[in-house]
């Protein structure tokens, strides 16, 4: 049975009497890590993930660019990421809401993460308040389910040998992500800190049958012959060489988010035969891999052949020839957080799970 009924409509809805447990403007319901987790799929994040990204590129949905709050008190900032993804026309899901992720890094010292996020869905017929979740989860699974959708359209579909720069939280969300669209044989990580690589490979020793997956002693050696490049990381800087790429690989760009972060390096840019970017007001405003090098004339504007949505619109393709070098710049978007929230707020709700709170 697929995700959305015949209406186009996610099947989650089909179970939700609305009224019945919640009633908008009465309460809201509050969701914990656990709770996301057991109320959404990767599969259901990848396609929550393709009709968002449609409704991106075609206009309809609404994406202000973050707004970042600074606390000096606490070298802190937090940042304000509301979207709308009205009616999405591919499953007619509308989602409201807001994210935020609050970087705090004297954090640990209090026994708390660095990184902390939060999702607020709203009721998109009445503005109400109707669900608070844990996103520090969601992010991680519609990051894996965003950058599946790229590799779906942009990967060779041979492609069996993956590249994962950086061993950390999204790292883990990447590989599942990947397995859905990808029939994956090997996976090489490398991090900075080797011994997180030699953890996560062991975590992943047994997560498919017929997968390798090990720890690679280098960048050269993990991306020698990798048909997917995976870069997140929290580097500034190339965390690969352009010369080490294969014909046909392709590389999906997680990590850098601010305008002097440069995962990516610029030999990998100007290589790459295809250019794509979640969005381009964003990656544009955002990412160092794309920005630098714009701003030294080394690409122009127009070597960004589209966006994700343009690819699952079916106007631009991913690749042209398995020869092709292909690279996706994702920065991360509010309407991934609010459709994907909102497919897991539903889910919720028709299985009772979460709790309920009064307004
Ligand atoms: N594109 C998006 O939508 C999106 C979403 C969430 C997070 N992010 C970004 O992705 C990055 C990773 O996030 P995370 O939550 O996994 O962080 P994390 O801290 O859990 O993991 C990052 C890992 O990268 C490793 N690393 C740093 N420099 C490296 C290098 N040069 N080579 C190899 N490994 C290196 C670190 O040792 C660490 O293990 C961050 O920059 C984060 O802001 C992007």
């Amino acid at each position: 049975m697929g995700h959305f009924n015949e209406k186009g409509a996610p099947r989650v809805l089909d179970a939700w009497k609305p009224g019945e447990i919640w009633k908008p403007g009465e309460s809201v319901l509050v969701l914990s890590s656990k709770d996301v987790r057991e109320s959404i799929s990767m599969r259901e994040a990848i396609d929550a993930a393709a009709a968002a990204y449609a409704s991106v590129s075609d206009g309809r949905a609404q994406v202000p660019l973050r707004t970042p709050v600074q606390v000096p008190a606490r070298d802190g900032v937090s940042l304000f990421m509301p979207g709308f993804v009205p009616d999405s026309h591919m499953t007619g899901m509308r989602a409201l809401g807001m994210k935020t992720v609050s970087v705090f890094p004297h954090n640990p010292s209090n026994g708390l993460p660095v990184i902390l996020a939060s999702i607020l869905m709203l009721d998109p017929e009445t503005g109400a308040p109707a669900c608070l979740m844990e996103g520090t989860y969601l992010t991680a699974l519609r990051t894996g389910a965003a950058a599946a959708v790229a590799a779906d359209h942009m990967a060779r579909k041979d492609a069996a040998v993956v590249a994962l720069f950086g061993a950390g939280v999204q790292a883990r969300m990447q590989v599942m992500g990947l397995l859905e669209v990808r029939n994956l044989q090997e996976i090489r990580i490398v991090d900075i800190i080797t011994d997180r690589a030699r953890a996560m490979a062991d975590e992943l020793a047994d997560i498919k049958h017929g997968l390798r997956v090990v720890a690679a002693g280098n960048a050269r050696d993990a991306v020698l012959g990798a048909d997917i490049v995976v870069t997140a990381t929290t580097s500034k800087t190339p965390v690969f060489e352009a010369a080490h790429l294969r014909p046909g690989a392709h590389i999906n760009g997680i990590g850098s988010f601010k305008p002097d972060m440069q995962e990516i390096g610029e030999d990998t840019v100007v290589r790459a035969d295809r250019i794509v970017v979640d969005s381009r007001e964003a990656a544009l405003h955002e990412a160092g891999d794309m920005i630098i090098p714009l701003n030294k004339g080394l690409i122009g504007k127009l070597s960004i052949a589209g966006e994700i949505g343009d690819l699952v619109l079916g106007r631009v393709p991913g690749r042209t020839s398995d020869d092709e070098i292909t690279l996706c710049k994702m920065v991360g978007i509010s309407a991934l957080d609010v459709a994907v929230g909102a497919v897991a707020f539903l889910r919720a709700l028709a299985e009772g799970r979460g709790t309920l709170v009064g307004l």
